[in-house]
């Protein structure tokens, strides 16, 4: 990444669009959390769209395009073939010789009890929690090993943690957004030990995490709402689309925000522009970001909350930034255009409330069961003719992981070969 001095040097607008357009600018992890800065015409809805070329949906059919494919039609239930990735999956072990055994005659119509008893052990199995520990960790991208030992910085492991408790307990998904206790849990010794995280952020289930808030730290805390976006709505920003686009400088404004909502113009207590046309529509993406940003501001390096903003501006001299560099005066804090929230809790109940949250996590676990790869580094998306069953089923059982999984491990797709 650039340093900041020389960012500053570059003037507001040079350096913005360096920074969002830069792919490593972002990239924490490798190259996860992809390059934010492809503009507005960025792949951004995950059911859009088929299958890209060469998305490697292998045996398992989650080929958008099934319907046409005569191949699709002659493939046929192997219990067996479908118990062993499973098991490599759920559990990380294949399963013993007598459970394939059990499932061998997949022309017996009484196999498929059987292999769905065995699916249930796998997700009620001890060694699901460990596996599930490392899926979260690759999800939330906290996996890279040496960065806890980082003198003063939290542990990067309570949020993969509280997620897969959340999953292995039956709790409804949408406690990884609302939980107001115990968020930062430990496993050892295959059982979970309760925690609170330290300090006095207000809390939102993983999203005040404050491994998570350090690992995305950066300027004006825009990597946290990205990290947030990408990872539990499955797309990159721009996130809102407005019904009427408009000719707007060198672009189309494509936001239904009121242009004004953010930070701009040329007044001289502006230190970004966020209202800037001349290259890129920044407002595209910026009008959903300011509305979020400022929640997570209080976060500092170290993910710890401080009474102040603790979060910098890449303008000159690298002040720390204040709410009017992000919002103009009257403006509130907001998930989504009509969906305002005062604080993070509330930000937390609207993220648990998006039908596009509930649909994400079903495409992550489809790919997972699938061994497709991710949906928005590797735009892996999954068209709705795949998840919509999924998530109207899951919606409408209390959000919860371990009966998605057993749809999915269980579906045609899955078990036909
Ligand atoms: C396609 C969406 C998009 C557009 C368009 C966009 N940004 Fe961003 N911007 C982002 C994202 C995402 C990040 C967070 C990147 C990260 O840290 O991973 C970001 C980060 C930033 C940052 C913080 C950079 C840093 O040093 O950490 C600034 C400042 C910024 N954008 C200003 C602008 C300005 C000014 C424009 C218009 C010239 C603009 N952006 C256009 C998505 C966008």
């Amino acid at each position: 990444m650039m340093k900041m001095a020389t960012l500053a040097a570059l003037g507001s607008i040079a350096f913005a669009m360096i920074a969002c357009g830069n792919s490593d600018s972002g990239s924490l992890n490798g190259g996860s959390l992809g390059d934010p800065g492809a503009g507005p015409t960025t792949n951004n809805n995950p059911g859009a769209g088929g299958t890209p070329p060469g998305t490697p949906t292998g045996s398992n059919g989650s080929d958008p395009n099934a319907q046409n494919n005569p191949n699709i039609d002659q493939r046929k239930i192997n219990y067996g073939e479908a118990l062993r990735t499973a098991s490599l999956k759920l559990v990380g072990e294949l399963p013993a010789l007598a459970d394939i055994n059990a499932v061998a005659d997949s022309s017996n119509p009484a196999t498929k009890a059987t292999y769905e008893a065995k699916i249930d052990a796998l997700l009620a199995d001890p060694r699901f929690a460990a596996r599930q520990i490392q899926w979260w960790r690759d999800t939330l991208k906290t996996g890279q090993p040496g960065i806890i030992t980082k003198q003063g910085m939290p542990s990067y492991d309570t949020a993969a943690t509280f997620a897969t408790e959340v999953v292995v307990n039956d709790r409804p998904f949408t406690d990884l957004f609302t939980a107001t206790s115990n968020t930062c849990p430990t496993y050892a010794n295959g059982a979970f030990v309760d925690a609170s995280c330290a300090g006095n952020a207000p809390t939102a289930g993983l999203l005040t995490d404050p491994g998570l808030m350090s690992q995305y730290f950066a300027n004006m805390a825009f990597r946290r709402v990205r990290f947030v976006q990408e990872t539990f709505v499955c797309s990159k920003f721009p996130a809102e689309f407005s019904s009427t686009p408009a000719p707007m400088g060198s672009g189309v404004y494509t936001s239904p925000w009121n242009f004004n909502s953010i930070t701009g113009g040329a007044g001289p207590s502006v230190k970004v522009n966020f209202q800037d046309t001349s290259s890129v529509v920044c407002a595209n993406c910026h009008t959903s970001m300011n509305h979020q940003a400022p929640l997570f501001a209080h976060f500092d390096m170290n993910g710890v909350y401080q009474p102040a903003i603790a979060v910098k501006v890449p303008s000159t001299g690298t002040p720390t930034a204040v709410l009017a560099d992000w919002l103009p005066n009257g403006e509130t804090f907001a998930w989504r255009n009509g969906t305002p929230v005062t604080d993070l809790p509330s930000f937390g109940k609207a993220v648990a409330a998006d039908p596009d949250v509930a649909r994400c996590i079903v495409t992550r676990e489809w790919n997972y069961a699938m061994g497709r790869g991710d949906v928005v580094n590797d735009l892996a998306t999954v068209p709705p003719v795949v998840t919509d069953a999924l998530v109207k089923d899951f919606s409408s059982n209390g959000f919860k992981v371990k009966r998605l999984l057993r749809n999915i491990f269980t579906a045609d797709d899955f078990v036909k070969f």
